[in-house]
């Protein structure tokens, strides 16, 4: 239950307030006003995700990642409904509300979207204006900002990782919090630099709590990740965790069975060879990895110097 507040004053009561947020996964503000969602002419973020009908003609401008929803014929015929039967048999009254149906953008929808707005990007800074253009992936209503990449347009190394975190979302680039500056170190030691590589993550949007992205939200923005690859064109792509590797790869396998173990990948028109390893922020919360971390930094540097 959300803690009560009786005025702004009342320092316990605010210190609960936030506390309860915290636990709900509400650990930045999106902007320096509040803003009270319900009192805006559209909808809340997210509820076009909810299953209640008569809501996909709502305002989607509002609403940007249900932007699709517009594309799609109304669930719900304009005209008045004839009288339906019940479960039952009995007609219901004229005022029943119409059925509850799913009103959510199909994942096919949002991927078909994303495929022609990726396909028609030349370079990468044309596909970077079609992702923040782009409404299908629905992380983009909760996050501050586009993560698209930091290093090079195009280079021989490719870092994938899961998803921006929380200093990501404020800066609007990928890997730049505790992790990434570790990341920065680990590429370092082999001689390598930012403007060396190119890094960036399977999904662009920080998912609300730096929860995992579904395979949904991974898989509305693979085009646009194909795409990437297909400009970058590295010679080895580097999937960072579990999460990265099982999508990047198509496997089922932990992150531990198959780091260090290269294979061959095509993304789009690209074929390179892969080769995951462990997340680096996993390794700031078991340093003991490390060592199977080296071990790869190794590999890497070796197929890197052939
Ligand atoms: N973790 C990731 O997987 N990606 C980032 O960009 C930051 C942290």
């Amino acid at each position: 239950m959300v803690p009560a507040m009786t005025d702004v004053d009342d320092r316990p009561g605010l210190a609960a307030l936030l506390a309860w947020y915290r636990d709900m996964g509400v650990d930045c503000a999106l902007s320096d006003e509040p803003e009270n969602w319900l009192a805006r002419p559209g909808r809340p973020p997210g509820a076009g995700w909810s299953l209640s009908a008569g809501t996909a003609t709502g305002d989607v401008a509002e609403a940007p990642a249900l932007a699709a929803v517009a594309n799609r014929p109304p669930a719900v015929p304009a005209s008045p409904a004839p009288a339906r039967a019940s479960l039952i048999g009995r007609p219901l009254p004229a005022t029943a509300p119409a059925p509850r149906l799913p009103q959510a953008t199909p994942p096919d929808a949002a991927e078909t979207a994303a495929r022609t707005a990726a396909r028609a990007a030349a370079t990468i800074d044309e596909l970077g204006a079609a992702l923040a253009a782009f409404t299908g992936c629905a992380l983009k209503a909760t996050a501050k900002s586009l993560c698209f990449y930091r290093g090079a347009p195009k280079a021989r190394v490719m870092l994938i990782g899961e998803a921006p975190g929380r200093e990501e979302d404020l800066a609007g680039r990928p890997f730049v919090g505790p992790a990434g500056q570790l990341l920065d170190r680990m590429l370092a030691a082999i001689g390598l630099d930012e403007s060396m590589v190119h890094i960036t993550n399977i999904v662009y949007w920080r998912p609300p709590g730096n929860r995992t992205p579904t395979p949904q939200e991974a898989q509305a923005c693979r085009p646009f990740l194909e795409r990437q690859v297909e400009l970058v064109a590295p010679d080895v792509i580097i999937p960072l965790g579990g999460a990265a590797a099982k999508h990047v790869l198509d496997v089922t396998e932990g992150i531990m069975r198959i780091r260090g173990q290269w294979s061959e990948v095509t993304f789009g028109a690209h074929r390179s060879r892969a080769m995951p390893m462990l997340h680096p922020a996993y390794l700031l919360r078991t340093p003991a990895g490390k060592r199977q971390a080296w071990r790869d930094l190794l590999t890497l540097r070796a197929a890197l110097s052939v």
